[in-house]
């Protein structure tokens, strides 16, 4: 491992739980800096019991968004509590919280108080809804916000009902987006001296995502058709942009073609793009030259009327040859495209292995071993180390004394079941 580690120095409360948050502070933590993960004692994180593979051992759910982290318990609505957190606000430089809306507050530690405590301290929050939203007080999970922010609705065919993405564009999405604000606040405290709050919202952060289809929408309502969507020319548009199915969103036409196997393999498929450039060497590839210089397939304009039946024609050609023999062929004639790939195969794919991009990650200590998804960031001077996820409250003593508190403030502290 590298010994460069930017984020070295930059402590961070990790009020977080769940996934947004998590997912920000664990991606901070691989790149340096010190992340102390502030949990309920008893309980902690949620996620540390949810969809548990082995009995009284902390979830996947928790391993996977936690690395690299220490954890402290600590009970922050006990007036002990409320001492000790003061403290590390002293001694830290960002906070970050997912909590539902008020909850901070209500713990007494309203911005104007933490600004009181460390004016250079940075307070980074994930919310479901913006401040002054007509549904700001809402508590929002990843489901709740891909609806809200514009992926539902088109994502899915056009016959069947709005569709959730399996992506986490409402958590994990967000918590990107946090920890890019994060970074920018850091960078502009060193200019200013002074902390700020930063907030993403899980609607807006789905949203900006969903970018090209806002395009689509500003479309729409100039043209009245999407000349891209396998609506056009033969069916019909309403007034908001429709379910495009597996139809491509940057303007390219492409679609999900059956190859050998799709039978009985629901995976069977590659992704296939019929990409301006890359038409030539697509009729090259599947054996029908003259395509290239018939005026009903030359361009893109007049391939659209009849592109349903060029992605068939495609589809035979793929018929006898799996995901990966096609995509090995097409990939000699320089063609975008990629076998549908499984969770299975992903994680025992040597390249993402090699990369670092899928990690095992040893010695945890109930768990031993797990795999998790590494840095999908890479850099040419860090190369993130991942270590196993804290137990709960693993790291409470050496905080506290830290803190500067001794051993018999410490108990203390849980004898009045503060930590
Ligand atoms: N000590 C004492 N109290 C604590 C505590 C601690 N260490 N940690 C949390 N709490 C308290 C909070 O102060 C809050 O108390 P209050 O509501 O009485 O003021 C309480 O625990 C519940 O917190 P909350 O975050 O509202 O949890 P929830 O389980 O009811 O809701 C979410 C979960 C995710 C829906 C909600 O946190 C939320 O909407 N977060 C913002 C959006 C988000 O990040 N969602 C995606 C998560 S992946």
């Amino acid at each position: 491992m590298s010994s460069n580690k930017p984020l070295n120095g930059i402590k961070i409360i990790d009020f977080t739980h769940v996934q947004a948050g998590p997912a920000c502070t664990q991606m901070l933590a691989w790149f340096g800096a010190d992340v102390i993960k502030v949990e309920r004692p008893g309980s902690g994180d949620v996620t540390r019991t949810q969809l548990r593979d082995i009995p009284d051992v902390d979830a996947l759910y928790f391993t996977m968004l936690n690395s690299n982290k220490r954890s402290l318990t600590l009970d922050t609505k006990q007036p002990e509590g409320k001492v000790v957190l003061e403290k590390l606000i002293r001694g830290s430089d960002v906070l970050v919280e997912n909590f539902g809306p008020g909850a901070l507050d209500r713990m007494g530690f309203t911005w104007e108080r933490i600004q009181e405590l460390n004016p250079r301290m940075i307070v980074a929050s994930v919310k479901g809804f913006s401040d002054g939203h007509h549904y700001d007080d809402l508590k929002v999970y990843e489901n709740v916000a891909q609806c809200a922010g514009g992926a539902a609705s088109t994502t899915g065919f056009w016959d069947g009902p709005p569709t959730v993405s399996a992506a986490a564009l409402g958590d994990s999405n967000t918590g990107m987006h946090l920890a890019i604000g994060i970074l920018t606040a850091i960078i502009g405290r060193q200019q200013t001296g002074k902390g700020q709050r930063v907030a993403c919202a899980m609607q807006d952060a789905v949203l900006n995502l969903c970018r090209v289809k806002m395009r689509d929408q500003l479309r729409l309502d100039r043209l009245g058709y999407l000349e891209e969507y396998p609506q056009y020319p033969h069916g019909t548009f309403s007034d908001v942009v429709p379910r495009g199915g597996n139809a491509g969103g940057g303007g390219q036409p492409g679609w999900v073609l059956k190859c050998k196997g799709w039978e009985t393999d629901p995976n069977a498929y590659i992704y296939f793009t019929v990409q301006g450039h890359a038409w030539a060497p697509i009729c090259d590839a599947i054996g029908k030259p003259e395509w290239k210089t018939d005026p009903d397939y030359m361009t893109a304009k007049a391939r659209q009327p009849h592109i349903t039946q060029i992605f068939a024609t495609i589809e035979d050609w793929l018929a006898d040859k799996t995901k990966f023999e096609a995509v090995d062929i097409l990939r000699k004639f320089d063609i975008p495209c990629s076998p549908v790939l499984t969770m299975k195969e992903l994680l025992h794919d040597e390249s993402l292995r090699k990369s670092g991009s899928i990690v095992e990650v040893k010695g945890h200590k109930e768990r031993g071993s797990y795999f998790t998804v590494g840095s999908p960031i890479k850099f040419s001077d860090l190369k993130p180390e991942i270590t196993p996820s804290p137990l709960l409250g693993e790291h409470s003593e050496e905080v506290l004394a830290e803190l500067g508190y001794s051993k018999e403030q410490i108990a203390n502290l849980r004898e009045a079941k503060a930590v």
